[in-house]
């Protein structure tokens, strides 16, 4: 399943990070914001199970939530979509894959990877805000899956046609969840009209 979460609030950050003459601290904040935002909607049907507690007004049957979540950022840029869904999830666990785009050849090269224990059974969220070719996100979402995760979501920002496209086809059976869906790939592999570096943008690192 495809789901591109379709909000005023996030159509209106992420037109601000869009904007070229955004700088590294508003791009951060905005992308904190929508990671917030699109996290209410990816963890909708995240199980519950029955508790019963005592309130100052006497007992109460009631729910809990019954899944540990899992994230796991690409780094970098990955990273930033973590302190948004932390902020809804602070018991989320961290995991980490390393994979940086090699811009010659477009092919993710692996350089990093730690996963807490609980992959296995917990709802897992691979982070990462851009979409282009799908190599990186289809690379991680394979590490995982050969460690045991069975339940993935895959999160973006902004995905192209061509990555969507590429990740439905290799894993049909994670949901992928976008804040936008944009036009088209560039050339060198840029999402058109996207925001440029996100990791570049998110670190203030160009
Ligand atoms: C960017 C982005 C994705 C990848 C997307 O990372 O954060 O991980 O490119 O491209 P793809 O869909 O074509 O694989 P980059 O390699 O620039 O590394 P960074 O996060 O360290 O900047
Ligand atoms: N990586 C980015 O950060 N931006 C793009 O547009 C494509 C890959």
């Amino acid at each position: 399943m495809v789901t591109v979460i379709d909000h005023p609030l996030i159509t209106h950050k992420l037109t601000i990070m869009r904007n070229e003459e955004t700088g590294h601290k508003d791009f951060r904040e905005n992308l904190d914001e929508i990671a917030s935002l699109m996290a209410y909607e990816v963890l909708r049907d995240l199980p519950l199970k029955d508790i019963h507690i005592t309130t100052p007004m006497g007992p109460c049957d009631t729910k809990e939530l019954a899944t540990e979540v899992i994230l796991v950022p690409i780094l970098r840029a990955g990273m930033g979509l973590v302190n948004g869904i932390m902020d809804l999830i602070p018991t989320a666990k961290v995991g980490f894959i390393g994979l940086y785009r090699d811009e010659e050849t477009l092919e993710p090269v692996e350089y990093f990877a730690k996963f807490p224990k609980e992959l296995t059974e917990g709802v897992v969220l691979v982070l990462d805000p851009m979409l282009a070719t799908g190599g990186s996100a289809i690379a991680a979402v394979d590490m995982i899956k050969a460690r045991g995760a069975k339940n993935i979501r895959m999160v973006c920002l902004v995905g192209a046609p061509e990555g969507v496209k590429a990740f439905t086809e290799h894993h049909p059976d994670v949901d992928l969840y976008m804040a936008a869906l944009d036009d088209h790939l560039n050339e060198i592999g840029y999402i058109v009209p996207g925001l440029g570096d996100a990791g570049d943008r998110i670190y203030g690192t160009k």
